[in-house]
């Protein structure tokens, strides 16, 4: 593995707790990403993985624990202050949020517009030429400049998620977290897509946090595993530490049925 910035990890998260009801569903879940790698988040159905991702993007919010971007803690902040300094993650999900009646190109510019003040609706009449050449080097570097044209609608899975990454890198994210971002896709679409988080961890310096069900894909494109057993961090180490008796105990039968 190639050397880190350890020293200063750019997203840190501390001893995160998240119930619903009277269900804990995160229990203590510390961990840090750093630039220039990518960390596979594994576990069984429930065990927590899109509740923690969940928690750094704001789209759930924790009943305790910290989440630190460049040393800032965003449970600090609120409002138009909040929305700014959480502007540097970007999420895509397994579900891919693309706006289907628009092009691949409008759908990657829209990736800018927390950035633009002013052009809440994603319109091309308010992306001016230096966001569609930003955009269009966003589709060039997920291999899609070919389609950049075309209807998001149109496209097939594999396509759109790589569209939907050209998104975050048009916010200029510099953190990435996916949430099962090859689940929908066939093996080989699934391959390119992780071939290009690694390239963006490991060639563009961006932090990415991926949820994935298949360890192997971890093993092969991840740098390190984060591993979840009901809300609990059971495993946090180097991808090569995912033993067979780490894979059982993950995913058994009392993992999957908590
Ligand atoms: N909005 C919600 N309301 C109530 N419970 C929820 C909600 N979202 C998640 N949970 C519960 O929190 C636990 C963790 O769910 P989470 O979605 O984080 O799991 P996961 O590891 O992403 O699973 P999967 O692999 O199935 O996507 C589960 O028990 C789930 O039922
Ligand atoms: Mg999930």
């Amino acid at each position: 593995m190639r050397a880190l910035d350890q020293d200063y990890p750019i997203l840190r998260v501390g001893s995160l707790a998240k119930s619903y009801g009277d269900r804990k569903v995160l229990h203590d879940v510390d961990f840090s990403l750093h630039r220039g790698e990518v960390v596979a988040f594994l576990g069984a159905n429930g065990s927590g993985k899109s509740t923690t991702l969940k928690c750094v993007m704001g789209l759930e919010t924790p009943d305790s624990g910290s989440v630190r971007l460049h040393g800032r803690d965003l449970q600090t902040l609120s409002g138009r202050s909040l929305r700014i300094a959480r502007r540097p993650i970007a999420m895509v999900f397994q579900k891919i949020h693309l706006v289907p009646r628009r092009t691949a190109l409008e759908n990657v510019c829209a990736g800018a517009l927390g950035r633009l003040s002013g052009s809440a609706s994603v319109s091309p009449l308010f992306f001016g030429r230096e966001l569609q050449e930003e955009a269009m080097a966003a589709l060039q570097r997920v291999g899609m400049a070919d389609r950049a044209h075309e209807l998001a609608g149109r496209l097939s899975g594999g396509q759109a998620q790589r569209v939907a990454v050209a998104r975050a890198l048009c916010q200029r994210a510099e953190v990435l977290l996916a949430d099962e971002p090859v689940s929908a896709l066939d093996p080989a679409a699934a391959e390119e897509v992780m071939i290009l988080l690694h390239d963006l961890a490991h060639e563009e310096n961006l932090a990415v946090a991926a949820v994935l069900h298949q360890p192997d894909l971890a093993l092969r494109y991840a740098d390190r595993a984060i591993g979840l057993l009901n809300g609990r961090i059971e495993y946090s180490g180097p991808v090569q530490g995912l033993t067979n008796g780490l894979r059982e105990r993950l995913y058994s039968a009392k993992a999957v049925a908590a």
